[in-house]
């Protein structure tokens, strides 16, 4: 039976015999890849000839292996062999082990190959070429050829090409480390249009933002004059936010699609595909996109829509009810990996902040929905309560641009971390003050209600 010792003590001290073993397991793939795949380190002594037998071999996964120990001799005379694998092999995979290993080696001769398969018409090829290439950053050769590259069609070349080569030139970075913000943004809630506010709001202080924005035309607080209107509006608030959100941090907005009854009889009703729309508004802005994370709800909570084809039952006027939301997530785009933003934290922070046993696994959330007597849209505290949870630390700022009843502000505070809301209605935000006197959860001497004037007082004292 063959074993991984054996297959060490051939290579070791009988390479000839290891090339009867694998001659003669030339068609028993099982064996040929358990041989390929237990050999280890190879030296530069090694002979390749070998493995040369089976650089064709019909499976593409032998190939695979096969170049793989070609790589791991190291030896620049088998760079043609390399070069011609790309150049000939139909699979991509193997096409891009042996751009591995032709980059292995570090050998400025394969520059100019590397360079002509940039242009290659597969984007995981270019990849491979771009990492192979990259050993030689500085070479004015290949650095002029790979920032050429900045304007490739494919996003992931292109976000390579920018991390390595333009990301330290973003401007207006905070003053502030990483877990810090201003007092006075700290459990502060403000009376006003949120665009008028967010002018104030200086650059990179928020740490996550969660928010409702108000429906298209479906309720009294928000009449849009078209939908294009509606979603141009959402867009600014969310470049606003962009701006002011910290370097790699989370933006997450619940919509859902939203009907708009027919006006007579003679005409249909339509559905707007809100965060659908959203979506692609947000990530041009420059969110990346992370999440979608559906919101269940026990049960449907507006008018019956699958009534008429209960009782007729014709295909086509099939509309079920909903008993869903979505929860799109984004993160503020950084070349920065997730890691260097939980890094900023210290060890307490961390350890207070980790997620309790029993967090949700899946992104189908079941919680119900939450009526209130003076909002009609308000979001259900465990649904904030997550979201808070999972994307943020303690001690952060949260923000929702669009607060209503606060519900956000209160169940931050819960969790310790520091809100600030922002609500243009005069009732919602007399309404929030009421929850300080209630449920004592706003503390009246860290909650400062006020208005956009006397933010801006308080913005100008502190600068
Ligand atoms: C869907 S509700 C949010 C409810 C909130 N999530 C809660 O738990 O109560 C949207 C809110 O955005 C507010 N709003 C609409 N346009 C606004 C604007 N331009 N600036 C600030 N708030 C706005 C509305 O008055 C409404 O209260």
């Amino acid at each position: 039976m063959l074993t991984k010792e054996y297959i060490l003590k051939l290579k070791k001290s009988n390479p000839s015999e290891l090339s009867n073993l694998i001659n003669d397991n030339f068609n028993n793939i099982k064996s040929l890849i358990f041989i390929l795949e237990k050999l280890g380190f190879l030296n530069k002594q090694f002979d390749p000839n070998i493995f040369i037998g089976l650089i064709s071999h019909p499976n593409e996964q032998i190939r695979v292996l096969t170049i793989k120990n070609l790589g791991k001799i190291n030896n620049i005379a088998l760079i043609p062999t390399f070069m011609n694998i790309v150049e000939n092999d139909e699979s991509s995979l193997v096409r891009r082990e042996a751009i591995s290993s032709i980059g292995r080696t570090r050998n400025e001769n394969s520059i100019l190959f590397l360079c002509n398969i940039l242009l290659d018409k597969d984007p995981k090829i270019v990849g491979q070429a771009i990492r192979a290439l990259l050993v030689f950053k500085g070479n004015k050769e290949v650095d002029e050829k790979l920032k050429k590259l900045s304007n490739h069609k494919n996003e992931m070349i292109k976000s390579v090409i920018y991390k390595e080569y333009f990301s330290n030139k973003k401007t207006n970075k905070s003053i502030l480390k990483h877990t810090e913000t201003y007092d006075f943004l700290k459990n502060v809630v403000v009376n006003g249009d949120v665009q008028d506010i967010l002018k104030f709001v200086p650059d990179e202080s928020i740490h996550l933002t969660f928010t409702s924005p108000p429906y298209y035309n479906a309720r009294d607080y928000s009449i849009y004059s078209s939908y294009e209107d509606y979603l141009d509006f959402l867009e600014d608030v969310f470049l606003d936010t962009y701006r002011v959100t910290k370097e790699g941090r989370f933006l997450v907005v619940n919509t859902s699609p939203i009907i708009i009854p027919r006006i007579s009889r003679a005409h249909s009703s339509k559905r707007y595909p809100i965060p659908f729309d959203l979506h692609t508004r947000l990530v041009n802005i420059g969110w990346e996109f992370i999440d979608d994370i559906i919101w269940l709800k026990p049960e449907y909570s507006v008018k019956n829509r699958i009534g008429g084809f209960q009782q007729h039952r014709k295909p086509l006027a099939y509309k079920p009810n909903t008993v869903t939301e979505y929860l799109m997530v984004y993160r503020k785009n950084t070349d920065k990996l997730l890691d260097w933003n939980m890094k900023q934290y210290d060890y307490n922070t961390i350890n207070e902040s980790k997620v309790q046993e029993g967090f949700e696994t899946t992104n189908v959330w079941e919680i119900s929905p939450k009526s209130d007597k003076v909002h009609s849209a308000v979001f259900p505290m465990e649904l904030c309560k997550r979201v808070i949870e999972y994307y943020s630390y303690k001690g952060d700022l949260v923000f929702d641009p669009f607060a209503g009843s606060g519900t956000l502000g209160r169940t931050a505070k819960f969790l310790d971390r520091y809100f600030f809301l922002t609500e243009k209605e005069k009732n919602y935000f007399e309404y929030m003050k009421t929850f300080q006197v209630e449920t004592a959860l706003f503390e009246e001497n860290k909650t400062k209600f006020i208005s956009l004037n006397e933010f801006k007082g308080i913005v100008n004292e502190n600068n």
